[in-house]
């Protein structure tokens, strides 16, 4: 494997995993960390270089883990901390780095914190939360909306006359960042992780930390449509990314730091381009990897999807980022539609080889290596409280979370009990142990794209220049102290030639379609409908 005095975060590959879907070791239904500790030999064998596990600690599940009601244990549902200390200790003896998902901005409404503040308007911890008096009518202080339930975002407290603020579930009461107890205690938590061997962690809703002071109400949004979320109605201008939000990130980073190794801290950030930016820090001395969700949104559909919109996209990104900012990208998470439902099959896989093959850090979402499309859920098994309360019939996220499909068993391996979400209708064809053997399957493409990025700097860490987005053809050249590749993405599903231009010679590492590699290109190259290729250039 080639090296290079680099942060392993760079050329590194995330992986994410939503436990409650991975792997279940007990029979219960439900993933754990035991399941995930069992199939740790297919994470060391697909080549991902770390894995980012969503919340398993103690949760009443309002919003199955992102509602933390004790931020330095274990929920019994996904095991005891020796099951933990286990993962960190297997995932390490396979070189594989553990990031956590951090949820700093809200805590459960059960987390003795808040059961604390909401006792009296004098409690110590009344100010760990946020409070404010009803408006002279009685109404809410604000006309901030959820962005989980598109209602306004206080709840009245009837024991003490007061309203309190939550961005997401009634459940979820937002903490006050602006206390320092808040943060110190934020801080110990964070601790208590890295002294146990955290490598890293994805703060959630990074950006929502700092609230206007003034609570002053957001103005209407000219632009709302009807498919829009409802709490789009409101424009987003005072209820997050606040000043001094960047410095909370550098405190955070300050302390990330202070311990041995790299240990990157990863923000989840839905921001324009240009206030993303902002939270690499001044000196890039914030967060490491502030999530780049663009090619999640330009991959939406067929229709966005084509070369001059991607090539703008990446162009432009690359032009933003402050110097020496590492980029980093993403087009499926615990939240959005997947992939493959969006784009399709075909271009699912020409997706994966542009994931994996930008300059930057890619997070892959657990089964997108497979090919899994979003599953449909009957309506009395949705879960997801993100679909029962937003109006429009919206099956939430659940369709994105379902069991990871691993072999032709019963629930697909997944689990020997009834699996707490239904498996996709084709889990069998799907499996990791049906596409391990089969060399074009969308699985056996995402082990050889990993691969070659582990044994090609180029592809790692390399730089990136733009060839051509004509005729429906995206290409972008990778390059590393004299070694190069020309990556070619065929993005209408029609064959084609595609004229590289003269001395662009080399020979086919890696495409989407079989019997391609070792094929010689002289100049120009002969897609397939749905063809990716990654070129190794020669002189
Ligand atoms: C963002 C997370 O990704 C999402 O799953 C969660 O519901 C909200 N934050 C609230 O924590
Ligand atoms: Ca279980």
């Amino acid at each position: 494997m080639a090296t290079v005095n680099r942060p392993w975060w760079q050329s590194g590959v995330v992986y994410q995993i939503y436990p409650r879907s991975f792997q279940d070791s007990n029979g219960d239904g439900i993933g754990d960390l035991a399941g995930i500790v069992e199939r740790i030999d297919y994470l060391a064998w697909l080549g991902i270089d770390a894995v980012w596990v969503s919340p398993f600690f103690p949760s009443p599940m309002a919003d199955f883990g992102y509602d933390v009601s004790d931020y330095t244990g274990v929920d019994p549902i996904f095991g005891k901390m020796a099951d933990f200390d286990r993962l960190v200790a297997a995932l390490h003896a396979r070189n594989i780095r553990l990031i956590l998902d951090f949820v700093p901005n809200h805590s459960s409404d059960q987390h003795p914190w808040f059961k604390e503040s909401r006792n009296s308007r004098d409690n110590p911890k009344r100010d760990w939360y946020i409070w404010r008096d009803p408006r002279p009518d009685g109404g809410p202080p604000n006309n901030w909306l959820s962005l989980a339930t598109g209602r306004n975002a206080w709840q009245f407290d009837p024991a003490t006359g007061q309203y309190y603020f939550h961005a997401f579930l009634t459940e979820q009461p937002d903490l006050n960042w602006r206390n320092p107890a808040v943060r110190k205690a934020m801080y110990d938590a964070l601790r208590f992780w890295l002294d146990r061997g955290v490598d890293g962690f994805r703060v959630d809703v990074l950006w929502h930390l700092a609230k206007d002071p003034e609570f002053r109400d957001n103005p209407i949004n000219p632009d709302y449509r009807d498919s829009d979320p409802p709490w789009r109605r409101l424009q987003q201008i005072y209820n997050a990314d606040q000043p001094g939000i960047i410095d909370i990130v550098k405190e955070m980073r300050q302390l990330l730091d202070s311990y041995p190794g790299d240990r990157p801290l990863i923000g989840e950030i839905y921001l324009p381009r240009a206030r993303l930016m902002e939270y690499y820090g001044p000196h890039l001395d914030a967060a490491q990897l502030p999530f780049n969700f663009s090619l999640l949104w330009e991959s939406w559909n067929r229709e966005k999807w084509n070369a001059p919109a991607l090539m703008r996209l990446v162009q432009d990104y690359e032009a933003a980022l402050p110097r020496g900012a590492w980029p980093n990208w993403v087009v499926g998470n615990h939240d959005q539609p997947r992939i493959a439902t969006r784009l399709g099959a075909a271009q699912a896989r020409v997706a994966m080889v542009m994931l994996l093959t930008l300059r930057g850090t890619p997070t892959l979402y657990y089964a997108d290596e497979l090919g899994h499309e979003s599953v449909q859920i009957p309506p009395e098994r949705v879960r997801d409280p993100f679909g029962i309360n937003m109006p429009g019939g919206t099956q939430g996220r659940d369709p994105v979370r379902t069991p990871m499909p691993w072999d032709a068993s019963a629930n697909a391996g997944f689990t020997k009990g009834e699996p707490w979400l239904p498996l996709a209708w084709n889990a069998a064809a799907l499996s990791v142990e049906t596409q391990k053997h089969d060399a074009g399957s969308m699985l056996s493409l995402t082990r050889s794209l990993l691969a070659l990025r582990r044994s090609e700097l180029a592809l790692a860490i390399g730089d990136w220049a733009p060839l051509s987005s004509g005729d429906g053809i995206l290409a972008y050249q990778r390059t590393w102290e004299g070694r190069s590749f020309a990556i070619v993405l065929e993005l209408e599903s029609r064959p084609k030639t595609v004229r590289l231009g003269d001395g662009i010679n080399g020979q086919v590492a890696l495409s989407t379609h079989p019997g391609r590699v070792g094929q010689r290109i002289a100049g120009s190259v002969r897609l397939d409908a749905d063809e990716a290729v990654v070129v190794a250039l020669t002189d």
